[in-house]
């Protein structure tokens, strides 16, 4: 959730690590910081809110220093203040770090009882007393190892001190970190992402290693402090998808790239000429999967859903699907005949990395779909399918959910067809399909103009609601969570059959109905649906793929997109409900990239 950048070089670091804190701010916008070693001093400068503030702090009072630390925050443990972003430096040590100390207040009271002053609210302050303690009798290595022992809970931590200016040590355990190699300079990020733009060579720790970085060396080491050596991976600097160019923020670029997003991903995995799915290397044989469980949070987790109506629809085999936060807690029954399938599209998010981490203890088979391929879910899974969406940078996901739909429909048909649920004709046909889905996607897009009268509706309602029927239940909680997410717009996704059971009585005159109805066996009762919330006064917005033309005149606005197949119509239906949330945020000048109180990769529970 927080960012962390550290850089070692043998010229000032402040420029870069500013830059490169810039382009992690999508992950945390609460406050920032720095710390360089100065004349051999911790000169720290912190601000409260965006980059930018510290960017002018720096102007006015630049910091020097070869080696540096930064920071941006998503406040856990206190409020976004000054006081309590990162670093958070004692006389000798400046640490930044990512994700939760459980056992902080344990700690504190105990250092409290030795003297030892706190200054902020967070649960970080403790490690960086904890190594100034240490530090006391243990050179800057055995000092962190010390503390690490005594921390419960989550943490990358990047580490500057006073005495040993030529050093950082970045340390790992359950929050992603990665190390990247210059000629003369070494760097510590969060992400690959903020680390590209100065190399493309990169490893990533994984838990319970620590890394020392010098401006020409890097040494690594387990949790046994013995020496080990680190795969270098060599990342493509992905500059077209990583700069938001001409748009006015990422999310529209993002939404605008999906037909470019599904025609990557389909090439990967759809041969056209000999009209069949490349995927291999199954962990179970496709005839004796059991069961598909499909476990994700938020976005990702809609896409779980929209899959499971796909496997039951198309297939013999049993799906099941869990948020994240819930199947890691529960007492599960896991079984070696089930495939785990964990989608994510930074493949950092704690809670679904944490019930993959519960299946390969059990020594169950798990595949990750992910965007991000070098992430950690994706490095823990016995296979991985890409996405293929390139970076999505607004926190909010569009093309990541479109790829990860794709890709989940590509598996489904693959496996249909292997196990013979399906014959070669309807195989063939779905991979056309597959082919024409790019263009299709594009005319969606189509509707902006259309999209944006209905979202002027949206800015004086106290809420709104989403509905649909089979596919288009999941696809109206991910429209109700687009809208919700960027415009903090209350909005509620529903299936459409459910409003007899209570969300009825949240009917009210002029109250934004969203009712998604495309041409399949749910249509009918879903216009029954609706007509329930007309005669109680809602005002309905209708999106369909339906060609047919007097659909009822208490529509107030009606949106028509592609038909291609029943199959496709949560795809193409996603398109004009991301724009409408877009939009609605738009008018009501909300931070689109960056909503309140949210972040991109949601790297603690
Ligand atoms: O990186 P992940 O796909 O694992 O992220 C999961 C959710 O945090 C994410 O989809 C979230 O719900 C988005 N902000 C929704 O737009």
């Amino acid at each position: 959730m927080c960012g962390i950048i550290g850089i070692a070089s043998n010229r000032p670091v402040s420029t870069n690590i500013i830059n490169s804190l810039k382009k992690l701010e999508y992950r945390g916008y609460d406050s920032a910081g720095i710390a360089t070693i100065t004349d051999g001093y911790i000169n720290e400068k912190k601000c409260s809110g965006r980059v930018d503030e510290l960017q002018k702090i720096l102007l006015k009072t630049p910091s020097n220093g070869n080696i540096g630390i930064g920071h941006v925050r998503w406040a856990t443990h206190g409020i976004p203040s000054i006081v309590n972003a990162h670093p958070h430096s004692s006389d000798a040590v400046s640490v930044v770090h990512n994700g939760i100390i459980e056992n902080s207040d344990e700690i504190k009271k105990n250092l409290e009882t030795k003297n030892f002053k706190f200054k902020s609210q967070t649960d970080t302050e403790v490690i960086t007393l904890l190594i100034t303690e240490a530090l006391n009798d243990s050179k800057p290595l055995e000092a962190v190892f010390k503390t690490l022992k005594k921390l419960k809970g989550s943490f990358a931590l990047g580490i500057i001190f006073k005495n040993y200016e030529n050093i950082i040590i970045g340390a790992r355990r359950g929050s992603p970190l990665a190390v990247g190699y210059s000629n003369d300079e070494n760097f510590l990020g969060s992400d690959s992402y903020a680390l590209k733009s100065m190399t493309n060579k990169i490893s990533y720790l994984d838990d319970g290693e620590l890394c020392v970085l010098t401006k020409d060396n890097v040494e690594f080491f387990n949790q046994n402090k013995k020496k080990i050596n680190k795969k270098i991976h060599l990342v493509s600097e992905d500059l077209n998808t990583s700069e938001k160019g001409n748009f006015k923020n990422f999310m529209s670029k993002e939404i605008s790239e999906q037909p470019i997003t599904a025609k990557k991903c389909v090439s990967e995995y759809v041969d056209k000429i000999k009209k069949d799915i490349n995927i291999y290397n199954f962990p179970i044989k496709p005839s004796e999967i059991n069961k598909i469980v499909l476990i994700g949070c938020g976005t990702a987790y809609h896409s779980c859903l929209v899959a499971k109506y796909w496997f039951e629809e198309i297939t013999s085999i049993e799906a099941e699907i869990d948020v994240a936060s819930e199947f890691r807690y529960r007492n599960l029954k896991l079984n070696e005949k089930n495939l785990y399938v964990f989608l994510s599209q930074s493949g950092e998010t704690a809670d679904t990395s944490a019930a993959l981490d519960i299946c390969k203890k059990n020594k169950v088979k798990t595949c990750a779909i992910v965007n991000v391929v070098e992430s950690t879910i994706a490095r823990n899974a016995d296979w991985v399918l890409p996405i293929h969406a390139g970076p999505e940078i607004g926190v909010a996901s569009t093309k990541a959910f479109l790829g990860q739909l794709i890709v989940l429909f590509i598996l489904c048909l693959k496996l249909s067809f292997m196990r013979k649920d399906i014959n070669k004709e309807f195989y063939n046909s779905k991979i056309d399909d597959l082919t024409k889905l790019p263009d299709e996607i594009n005319k969606c897009l189509k509707s902006e103009t259309n999209i944006q009268l209905m979202a002027k509706e949206f800015l004086d309602a106290n809420g709104s609601m989403f509905l649909g029927r089979g596919f288009s239940y999941p696809i109206a909680l991910e429209g109700a969570l687009k809208l919700k997410e960027l415009s903090y717009l209350h909005a509620e996704g529903y299936p459409a059959g459910e409003m007899k059971h209570g969300p009825l009585a949240l009917i009210e005159d002029g109250l934004p109905v969203v009712v998604i109805a495309p041409k399949d066996k749910y249509f009918e009762k879903t216009l029954s649906n609706m007509q329930e919330v007309i005669a109680r006064g809602g005002k309905i917005f209708f999106f369909t793929d339906n060609k047919k033309k007097s659909i009822s005149e208490n529509i107030r606005f009606g949106l028509r997109v592609p038909f291609l197949d029943n199959l496709f119509s949560p795809i193409l239906l996603t398109v004009p409900l991301q724009l409408l949330a877009y939009h609605v945020a738009l008018l009501k000048n909300c931070d689109i990239d960056k909503p309140r109180n949210l972040a991109k990769s949601v790297t603690v529970e």
